[in-house]
């Protein structure tokens, strides 16, 4: 059975074909990163333009590349983001859909994107069943998750202000390196000192399970203005320490009010190798999706998608987008 996964919930377009629950068949992903750039951040009435723009060229070349000559007959189900997200990007992934589903008469699924980010963990690894717990980390979110069985999730903790993705972002922003962040980051931090300024951990001594970024990006901010000789490099890698501290020390407390090991992380922070090196040595068992399923990618959708309609889910053609859809 083929699933066409679509997402297109904030600045990257992308378009997936999916065998049964795993079989990769092909995916594409059209970045606007090059668009955005200059404004330093995601620019919504952009997004959208350029999603118009991409999405049917984007879905040509992927039927082309997986040799899909007739698209009713070849595929069986169709998975659309339909929140959270850019309402105009969403509107535009989810008419697409729409109009494929009632053209080709196959059946809708409309995908909550954090549910697709779950699954791109899924998609990598045959073990990962549930219950386990699952930390979504990108831009947008910042959430920890326990999901009890497909479809059945319990928010466990979630951030108070900036997602962490955002934080990377703004802190860069601050250094003058560029958009988004969290690459940037990364790269100069390898050159830096993690304990060379004394960031703090935000939410350390709290013993609930929540996140809180934005302190964390003043203390940088201050830092810069009490002394703006700081090298950059020591900036990046003290703030990347304290960051990833503060959301590994939420993890370690999850499991340990749950007495779930297993930990599956996803999102574009997922991609960090700092997050990556500091998980080792943990006494829970992670799970990390490639680099390439850990940003925004249709494939996830799509895993999703086929999960939910082997659980008897489908979408009437009438469902509208919801930009802050929530998973539990
Ligand atoms: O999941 P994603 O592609 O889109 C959202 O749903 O937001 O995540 C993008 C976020 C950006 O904030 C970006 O700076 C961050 O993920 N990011 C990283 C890294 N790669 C992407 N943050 C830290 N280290 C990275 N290597
Ligand atoms: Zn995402």
């Amino acid at each position: 059975m083929l699933t066409l996964g679509i997402e297109t919930s904030c600045d990257d377009t992308s378009v997936a074909l999916l065998e049964n629950n795993k079989n990769l068949r092909c995916f594409l992903v059209a970045s606007q990163l090059k668009d955005h750039e200059t404004f330093g951040g995601v620019v919504p009435e952009l997004a959208s333009r350029k999603h118009l723009e991409n999405l049917i060229p984007l879905l040509s070349q992927l039927l082309d590349e997986c040799e899909i000559k007739n698209p009713p007959r070849e595929i069986h189900l169709i998975a659309v983001t339909d929140g959270p997200g850019l309402m105009g990007s969403l509107l535009i992934g989810t008419t697409a859909a729409k109009a494929l589903a009632q053209a080709w008469e196959v059946p809708l699924i409309a995908v909550n994107h954090l549910e697709g980010h779950i699954f791109s963990n899924y998609l990598a690894h045959d073990d990962l069943l549930p219950p386990f717990i699952t930390l979504i980390i990108s831009g947008g979110h910042t959430e920890l998750i326990l999901v009890r069985s497909f479809g059945d999730y319990k928010l466990l903790g979630a951030t108070r202000d900036d997602a962490v993705g955002e934080a990377f972002d703004k802190v860069a922003r601050l250094l003058g390196l560029g958009y988004p962040g969290g690459p940037m980051i990364e790269k100069m931090a390898r050159g830096g000192d993690p304990f060379a300024i004394p960031l703090p951990v935000p939410m350390a001594d709290s013993p609930s399970i929540e996140f809180s970024f934005s302190g964390l990006k003043t203390a940088v901010l201050w830092a810069l203005k009490r002394n703006p000789n700081l090298r950059v490099e020591d900036v990046c890698a003290s703030f990347q320490r304290a960051a990833i501290e503060a959301l590994l020390r939420k993890v370690d407390l999850a499991v340990k009010i749950t007495g779930i090991s297993k930990v599956a992380i996803s999102g574009g922070v997922a991609a960090n190798s700092w997050l990556r090196e500091k998980i080792e040595g943990k006494s829970w068992h992670a799970y990390l999706p490639p680099i390439e399923l850990c940003t925004d990618n249709a494939a996830m959708i799509a895993a999703a998608g086929y999960n939910a309609y082997k659980r008897g889910e489908r979408s009437p053609l009438s469902f509208v987008p919801d930009p802050s859809k929530s998973l539990a």
